[in-house]
């Protein structure tokens, strides 16, 4: 059986490691990668072994996008590869994950509607309920704590549904002052909104 880690979301830096599966003592058979790796633009990679790639191909396995072997986004690929080691930007998500994780358990002291902080490196979660101690969701909370963010410049990721949870996860290249912003901004909003 084969292990494949999806790393769309944790891949190149973003939890501390280059990859999320360091963290987990893993290599993984297949690795897929998007999100960070084309900076925006439509880019996906499947990384795998040879052997694995040549099982595939004898096993006539196809795969076809839009934008299969396209050198545009592969040179960013391999500018945004080259930009997170040179610019060390993985040791970046370690500090940096570290300020914002100490800075939002800070707000959790004095708010009483944020049910738990988790994550790792740059990609954190919030989780926002109407009573901390049940933890039922809040999401209609979570809602107008969003509207209020925004209002005041904090554009926030919300993942609703079963959980009301804010998916905090800002550039690797966030400062410090960036990230004292962003707090204050939370700040506000559970100190006007609860
Ligand atoms: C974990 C995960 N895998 C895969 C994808 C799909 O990524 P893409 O649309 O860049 O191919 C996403 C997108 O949100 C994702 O979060």
């Amino acid at each position: 059986m084969l292990l494949i880690y999806d790393e769309a979301q944790t891949g190149l830096g973003r939890t501390g490691d280059m990859f999320a599966f360091e963290f987990d003592g893993i290599v993984p058979d297949i690795l897929t990668l998007s999100k960070t790796l084309g900076a925006g633009l439509p880019l996906a990679a499947v990384v795998t072994s040879v052997d694995i790639a040549d099982a595939c191909r004898e096993r006539k396995f196809s795969h076809f996008t839009s934008h299969t072997s396209d050198p545009f986004t592969a040179e960013v690929g391999l500018a945004v590869v080259q930009t997170i080691v040179s610019e060390k930007l993985v040791t970046q998500a370690v500090e940096m994950g570290r300020y914002l994780e100490d800075g939002l358990k800070q707000l959790m002291t004095r708010h009483e509607n944020i049910g738990d902080i988790r994550g790792r490196g740059l990609l954190l979660g919030m989780e926002i309920v109407e009573d901390r101690s049940s933890r039922e969701p809040g999401n209609d909370r979570m809602n107008q704590l969003s509207s209020y963010c925004f209002k005041n410049g904090l554009n926030i990721n919300r993942v609703g549904g079963r959980h009301a949870v804010w998916r905090i996860a800002p550039p690797l290249t966030i400062t410090e002052a960036e990230v004292d912003q962003a707090l204050n901004i939370m700040d506000e909003a559970f100190t006007s909104i609860g």
